[in-house]
C-alpha cells in the first residue's frame, strides 16, 4: 500500500551506522527526511550522499534530521563511506540505514518492481514533528536528486504548516506568498493587517510572514 500525503510515516526498528534506532523514537519533536539509495558502491548515490552531508548545517538550521537507506548492509554503508569521504571530500555525518532484508524498504513501498525487483528507487519522504508524511519524491536511478530544491521545500513546509499561505512556483525563503484561498478577507485583514495585493479575489499575494 502506498504511503500517502498526511499518512502517519510508519514507525521501524533498523540497524544504522551510527547504532540501532527505533525511527520516531529517533525522529523526537524534529522534522525529518528518509531518502533512499538504490546500492552501495554507485556513483550517483555517492555525489548524493557527499552532498547531502555537506549541507547537513542547512537541515540543522531547520530542526530537520536526515536519514539514508539502502538495501544493503550496515557493514557495507561503512565501508561505502570511507569511498564517499575520499571522492566528494566530505565525510557521512548522518545515519545510513542497513535494510539487506529489505523491511524498511518494503515498507515504504520503496522497490518498484517495474523499474528495478532488488534495488530501491530514490525516495524521500519529509516528515513532520507530528509524524505524518507531508511530501514524498521518487526518482528513477539514473537521476540523481536536488537536494537544494529539498531545502527549499522544507521551508514552503514549515511556513505553510503555521501560516495561513501558501508558496508561488519557484518560491524561496524571502520572497511574497499568497494567502489560502480558504481565508476570507475579513480574516485575511485580522493576520496581515499591512494588506496585500488582490492580483484576483482568488490570488492574494502578501509579504511572508514569519514562520513562527
Ligand atoms: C548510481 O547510483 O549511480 C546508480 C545506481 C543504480 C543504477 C544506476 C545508477
Amino acid at each position: 500500500m502506498a504511503i500517502r500525503l498526511g499518512d502517519i510515516a510508519p514507525d521501524f526498528s533498523a540497524p544504522t551506522t551510527q547504532g540501532d534506532i527505533r525511527f520516531h523514537e529517533w525522529l523526537g519533536d524534529s522534522w525529518g527526511v528518509l531518502f533512499s539509495h538504490p546500492k552501495d558502491f554507485t556513483p550517483v548515490c555517492t555525489t548524493e550522499l557527499g552532498y547531502v552531508a555537506r549541507i547537513k548545517p542547512e537541515f540543522e538550521k531547520r530542526n530537520v534530521k536526515v536519514i539514508g537507506l539502502s538495501v544493503d548492509s550496515v557493514e557495507s554503508h561503512m565501508k561505502w563511506e570511507k569511498d564517499i569521504e575520499e571522492t566528494q571530500g566530505q565525510a557521512v555525518n548522518f545515519p545510513m540505514i542497513g535494510d539487506p532484508e529489505r523491511k524498511v524498504a518494503t515498507l515504504y513501498d520503496m522497490i518498484h518492481p517495474n523499474a528495478s525487483d532488488t534495488l530501491t528507487v530514490r525516495s524521500v519522504f519529509v516528515i513532520g514533528p507530528d509524524k505524518r508524511v507531508k511530501l514524498s519524491l521518487t526518482y528513477p536511478a539514473s537521476t540523481g536528486r536536488n537536494f537544494d530544491e529539498l531545502v527549499r521545500v522544507i521551508d514552503s513546509l514549515q511556513l505553510t504548516a503555521y501560516q495561513k499561505v501558501a508558496t508561488p512556483a519557484n518560491w524561496k525563503d524571502g520572497e511574497d506568498v499568497i494567502i489560502v484561498p480558504s481565508l476570507s478577507n475579513d480574516d485575511a485583514k485580522k493576520l496581515f493587517p499591512g494588506g496585500w495585493d488582490e492580483k484576483k479575489s482568488y490570488l492574494r499575494v502578501v509579504k511572508q510572514p514569519s514562520r513562527g
